[in-house]
């Protein structure tokens, strides 16, 4: 049954202290690498959502076991040559695009054809940024216009590859990488930044991966092929799953947020310079480095005079996931706000672009969308009084997770579908903001 979530009442003030659950990219990082170790690994604080889950159940179908509790999570990897299915095995990423990316990485030398599908959403969504790179390995790949469902077979002899990665996609990058890792010989990647949390991994492996970093462009070498043991992990909160509380701190009044253990990997966090810059009143406590990534507790005040912000073209991916609710904080900020070349919003569990610029003009703003861009012109006095009703979004738990979040800090009346999706990266969400005060019926 779809479920559906009604709001008329902002959230009262508050001074919470919370910790969101761990970070999805991280987890499934974890799951696909420890699926090629030799032996044993375990990772704790790992995420328990739907797009976590696919990632345990498709290594399961490759033959990898694992055992998941309240605590931790333990996977047997057999090495990189360790996965064992019947020819047209079918595996379901679901709602995942990192999962589904990243695993063709992984087939690079599979000796028996997959069958990779996905949920509706992650149906209408383009392969072709990793079909290329992989055809290049030498995996054979049919498909039907390059969506899914893909069939995949790998080779015994995959050939590294040299390759320029033009979108800033670290899905497309990682892909490239796990591929390497089982590819003997130097593959060379060119790319524009993207979250590099997949070299952060190699590097706390050992693995020999070497990243020069240039003005606008990184330069990534790895040797393959190189076997590695089992490892432990610790896996920290979610910035991405953080932010929707920091923008709720920022939005609502006379209220104040400590959110503990957030992976603060530079890559990751443009929402928190977009929002200082803007003038929100955000701080960083308690550094320390987890594992080659770096952690903080976030601190963030409630903040009246926000400013517009012309967006540096160099923070969207580094905000890529988070821009829905940066464009939520511009809708009420003073000035016009301005986003260029983000067209990959277009291309995620739906066209946030088009969600966020909908959004926004039902909300009464004014905006100006062309296909990689957008003005906000912010309104600093908005408060709502109408009914909203939020639905057709793919199921897009991001999309979805922003209307609860104007829901609680514009006022209103809000009825919200489909928030099952949210269960795919934040399952705990509606409770922890219950557990800050808010009324969601
Ligand atoms: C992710 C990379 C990003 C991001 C996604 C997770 C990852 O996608 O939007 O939610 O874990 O590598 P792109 O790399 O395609 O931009």
């Amino acid at each position: 049954m779809k479920r559906i979530a009604y709001i008329d009442k902002k959230i009262h003030k508050f001074n919470k202290k919370i910790y969101v659950p761990g970070d999805k990219s991280l987890s499934i990082r974890f799951i696909l690498m420890a699926s090629q170790a030799v032996g044993k690994s375990v990772a704790y604080n790992i995420l328990k959502s739907e797009d976590v889950i696919s990632a345990l159940l498709t290594i399961k179908n490759l033959g990898i076991n694992y055992k998941i509790n309240k605590k931790y999570c333990e996977i047997y990897g057999m090495g990189l040559n360790g996965f064992k299915f019947k020819n047209n095995t079918i595996i379901n990423a679901g709602n995942s695009g990192t999962l589904a990316r990243l695993i063709f990485g992984l087939l690079i030398d599979a000796r028996n054809s997959i069958i990779l599908r996905g949920d509706k959403s992650l149906s209408k969504r383009d392969f072709y940024r990793v079909i290329e790179p992989m055809k290049m390995f030498g995996q054979i790949i049919e498909s039907k216009n390059n969506y899914l469902p893909i069939k995949i077979k790998g080779t015994k002899y995959p050939r590294p590859i040299n390759f320029f990665e033009r979108k800033g996609s670290a899905q497309v990058k990682s892909c490239i990488l796990l591929s390497a890792m089982k590819t003997p010989g130097i593959t060379k990647i060119k790319c524009i930044p993207s979250r590099d949390h997949t070299e952060r991994l190699f590097k706390y492996l050992k693995l020999p991966i070497k990243v020069k970093k240039k003005k606008n462009l990184e330069i990534i070498t790895f040797n393959g092929k190189k076997n590695y043991k089992g490892f432990n992990y610790i896996i920290p909160g979610d910035i991405s799953s953080s932010s929707f509380f920091i923008v709720l701190t920022l939005l609502s009044k006379n209220s104040k947020i400590l959110i503990k253990n957030v992976n603060i990997n530079k890559s990751r966090t443009g929402i928190i310079d977009i929002l200082k810059k803007m003038k929100g009143k955000i701080n960083l406590k308690n550094i320390k480095n987890n594992m080659g990534e770096k952690v903080a507790d976030i601190v963030v005040q409630s903040t009246d005079n926000l400013k517009s912000i012309n967006c540096p073209i160099n923070m969207n991916s580094r905000s890529i996931d988070e821009l829905l609710l940066i464009f939520l904080v511009a809708a009420q900020a003073k000035g016009i706000s301005k986003f260029k070349k983000i067209e990959e919003l277009r291309n995620k569990e739906t066209d946030r672009l088009s969600f966020g610029n909908n959004l926004l003009n039902k909300i009464g703003i004014k905006t100006k969308m062309t296909q990689d861009s957008i003005k906000i012109y912010g309104n600093p006095d908005l408060k709502l009084k109408d009914t909203y009703e939020i639905r057709k979004f793919d199921k897009d738990h991001r999309a979805c997770m922003v209307s609860f979040i104007a829901a609680l800090t514009l006022g209103g009346k809000w009825k919200i579908h489909d928030i099952d999706s949210i269960k795919t990266s934040f399952p705990n969400f509606i409770s922890l903001l219950k557990q800050i005060g808010a009324k969601i019926n």
